[in-house]
């Protein structure tokens, strides 16, 4: 494991061609932190800027929904960032290691709508919204929202036509208006669809579009209905499934309504002992 002044390198969580995640220890006080750096030994300007930008984005939010971050310093020729550490794992690796209720995925559900409500409200959009950038812990209950990587300020910017391969995101979770090919410009709907693939994976424990291919996948992102989620998971209540199939739209329009219906759930999930069978909650 690598050393750095003042902190105590614990685990690497996570690597990938251009970061290092490890979780730690601030020595001075024993703070748990999350270490993730620029891996190049050279990064150019340009990934410089983009890093920098993701700190001052993580930094300029403040909820419990969304991962804080404390202090970016030069690491050798390139950048660290530290940021909060809640013992979270992330969904996509509980998605494959519990198999927990139904419920126990509405309350993240719920939680991840939160998170997402308020990044919006700081005029925010995430562009990467997936299991794996959302870490939760089971102990604590506390969710968060990480990773603003490629977030940016809403602008009405129109995504050019790019090879699948090169796309910002993650392909799978990608909003059709993202990839590029329907000449639109993205707002925060392009994230509820991302939730929406998220949430259908949380609760069926499969992906709406299954195919590797990545230009099949955008073609299915822009021209295919999912399955039903209620065909894959009978138990899925359906007006869960319903919010899910409405994020899910090509066009989505009424947002307001599916959050509306997300926290007419969570008010009834906590007064009524978590029971199911809310019906007639969307149009
Ligand atoms: N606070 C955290 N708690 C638990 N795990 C974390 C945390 N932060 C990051 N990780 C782990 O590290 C992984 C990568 O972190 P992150 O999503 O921030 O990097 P990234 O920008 O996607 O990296 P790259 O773009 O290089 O693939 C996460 O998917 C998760 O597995
Ligand atoms: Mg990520």
């Amino acid at each position: 494991m690598f050393k750095i002044s003042g902190y105590q390198v614990v685990t690497k969580l996570y690597e990938s061609a251009n970061s290092l995640v490890y979780r730690g220890v601030r020595e001075l006080d024993n703070l748990a932190v999350i270490l993730k750096i620029l891996k190049e030994d050279y990064p150019t300007s340009a990934e410089l800027t983009r890093y920098k930008q993701e700190y001052e984005i993580t930094r300029s939010l403040n909820s419990n929904y969304l991962i804080k971050a404390y202090s970016m310093e030069k690491y050798q020729n390139t950048l660290m960032m530290f940021l909060e550490d809640c013992q979270a794992t992330p969904l996509n690796q509980l998605l494959i290691e519990q198999h927990l209720h139904l419920e126990a995925w509405l309350d993240m559900a719920i939680k991840i709508t939160e998170g997402l409500g308020e990044i919006h409200a700081a005029n925010l959009i995430h562009k990467d919204i997936n299991p794996a950038n959302i870490v939760f812990n089971p102990y604590t209950n506390q969710l968060k929202i990480i990773d603003f990587g490629i977030s940016s300020q809403f602008s009405r910017e129109n995504p050019t036509l790019k090879n699948p391969e090169v796309l910002e995101g993650t392909l799978s979770y990608m909003s059709p208006e993202q990839t590029g090919r329907m000449n639109r410009s993205l707002d925060y709907r392009t994230d509820f669809y991302s939730l929406g693939v998220t949430l259908y994976e949380l609760f069926t424990g499969q992906l709406p579009f299954k195919t590797s291919d990545a230009l099949e996948l955008v073609h299915c992102h822009l021209a295919k209905k999912p399955q039903p989620p209620q065909e894959v998971n009978s138990a899925i209540p359906s007006t869960i499934a319903n919010i899910i199939m409405k994020l899910l739209e090509k066009m989505l329009k009424t947002v307001t309504k599916v959050l509306g219906a997300l926290k007419l759930i969570s008010k009834f999930a906590s007064s009524n002992g978590r029971r199911w069978g809310i019906s007639k909650l969307l149009p």
